[in-house]
């Protein structure tokens, strides 16, 4: 998964690194390392399309439910809480935090290694009784304490916040929302992002909203001009949420791809942020794979999450929206899903070709027009660090071969081996090169190796082969 680049990236020390690497590569004198294995759940098979999530919301009474934390655990690497950390549960009272029970779920996603998209902090809907009942600038002051109390009580924890939830009308209007945060005054959303970044520099922040899926909606644009906007004024935004609450009244529009680009080229990444498609069988299936399929064709489509795992569980049960039946057994909906993540996987992909940023539709990113293609997976996990493996594969025969790996904020490649490592000037992007000569025969692969200090984001580092 990517992340904006932000000034203030605090550029890293090589010279010791460099010596760890070379330490490493004597100590371990490892060769060439086994191939990767085909990806068998949805976080493995998403991190092989250039280190993407794939996530889940989690209420808190499902937390001593065994059956659907082991689901958790195996298959999603991103956890959202479905209500816990709304408005009214943080702050029931003015002034009065309680922390408790999201923290459970924040605490169960950091120990299981899993990332946290915080939902929300600032949000018409599920406000407590108290901020119900303010207007003006008694409330924006509210809203924005509470923003700065949130995101600081859970500074460096948090993958990304949606920071503002669900601000615009339906319909064809294009306005705002009418609400009581909306007659503070017009600048309200962006004051709550400001506020936001200055209390977690380090969070995505997203716009996050429904029925901003069509490109040809009236709603959708009028996030596309919000957020174009604030990237021109400097307003801090990273990312545009896209719920994806789907149904027959609602379908997958055709145009998905289009709105998942023209958000990125602005300049932010895009997230799926609570995909739930009510059906059943073929027709589930192929709506999800075309929605999973939409968003690998985007390089800044940076990770799916669903609204939940088991359809009994789903805030819309009745609609069978999700990945997994009652019973924890994957649907037909699922398998969709794994369709679309593997589909390219063949081919070398995981990492797209360098070059164009965006691969064409329906390719998770690489093919094999490339000379080469890279593969990351996921090897040994501590409290402090991964490691992690680049499996470099020849489409062609090729004299020598470059990779990239790019680290995000926080994270610290501290050792590599069986490569030759340099770094760029932000010290995130590691360049390797072959020890000795990099001849590869076509469909000859070769793999390299390093160690992650993740600093807290265990998000799968992007690889890319030339
Ligand atoms: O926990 C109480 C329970 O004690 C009480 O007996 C019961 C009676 O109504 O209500 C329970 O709370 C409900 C809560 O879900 C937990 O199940 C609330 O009434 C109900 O309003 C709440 O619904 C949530 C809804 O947001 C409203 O906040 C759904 O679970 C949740 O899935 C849904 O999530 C939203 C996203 O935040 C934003 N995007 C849309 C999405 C779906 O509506």
């Amino acid at each position: 998964m990517t992340r904006s680049a932000r000034p203030g990236a605090m550029p890293r020390r090589r010279s010791t690194r460099a010596l760890l690497a070379s330490a490493c590569v004597a100590a371990l004198g490892i060769t060439a390392l086994p191939a990767a294995a085909a990806p068998s759940t949805l976080q493995e098979a998403a991190g092989m399309n250039d280190g993407r999530y794939f996530g889940t919301a989690v209420p808190a009474h499902l937390l001593n439910d065994s059956a659907n934390m082991t689901i958790v655990n195996r298959e999603f690497n991103m956890v959202t809480a479905e209500n816990e950390m709304k408005i009214d549960a943080l702050q029931p009272n003015q002034g009065q935090y309680s922390f408790g029970t999201a923290d459970r779920i924040v605490n169960w996603a950091r120990t299981n290694g899993k990332g946290v998209r915080g939902h929300t902090l600032a949000w018409h809907s599920q406000q407590p009784q108290w901020m119900r009942n303010m207007s003006g600038q008694q409330l924006r002051r509210a809203m924005l304490d509470h923003v700065t109390t949130v995101a600081t009580h859970y500074r460096g924890q948090i993958h990304s916040w949606d920071v503002v939830n669900e601000a615009f009308a339906d319909g064809s209007s294009g306005a705002r929302r009418d609400s009581n945060l909306q007659r503070t005054g017009n600048d309200w959303i962006e004051a709550a992002f400001r506020a936001a970044r200055a209390a977690d520099p380090n969070a995505i922040l997203c716009y996050n909203d429904y029925n901003i899926d069509d490109w040809n909606h009236a709603k959708t644009r009028a996030v596309y001009d919000m957020v174009r906007d604030f990237k021109a004024r400097g307003v801090p935004i990273d990312c545009v949420g896209l719920q994806a609450h789907f149904n027959s009244g609602n379908p997958v529009p055709n145009n998905y791809h289009t709105t998942i680009e023209n958000f990125a080229a602005l300049g932010v990444d895009v997230q799926i942020t609570e995909l739930d498609i009510e059906g059943s069988g073929q027709s589930q299936a192929e709506q999800y794979k075309g929605v999973t399929q939409a968003c690998l064709a985007v390089a800044r489509c940076t990770g799916i999450s669903v609204w939940g795992v088991r359809d009994n569980d789903s805030w819309r049960a009745s609609g069978t929206p999700l990945l997994f039946d009652r019973n924890g057994n994957k649907k037909q909906a699922y398998h969709g899903v794994m369709e679309a993540l593997t589909e390219g996987l063949g081919n070398g992909g995981g990492a797209p070709a360098p070059g164009p940023t965006t691969p064409p539709p329906g390719n998770g990113g690489g093919g094999n027009t490339a000379a080469c293609t890279a593969t990351y997976s996921e090897a040994e996990k501590w409290n402090d660090r991964f490691n992690g493996r680049v499996t470099i594969r020849a489409n062609r025969d090729i004299s020598t071969w470059t990779s990239t790996v790019t680290v995000g904020d926080r994270q610290e490649i501290i050792a590599t081996w069986n490569g030759t490592p340099s770094w760029d000037r932000s010290g995130k992007v590691m360049t390797m090169r072959p020890n000795g000569n990099g001849n590869l025969r076509a469909g000859q692969e070769v793999s390299f190796g390093f160690t992650v200090r993740h600093g807290g984001d265990w998000t799968w580092p992007r690889v890319t082969c030339s």
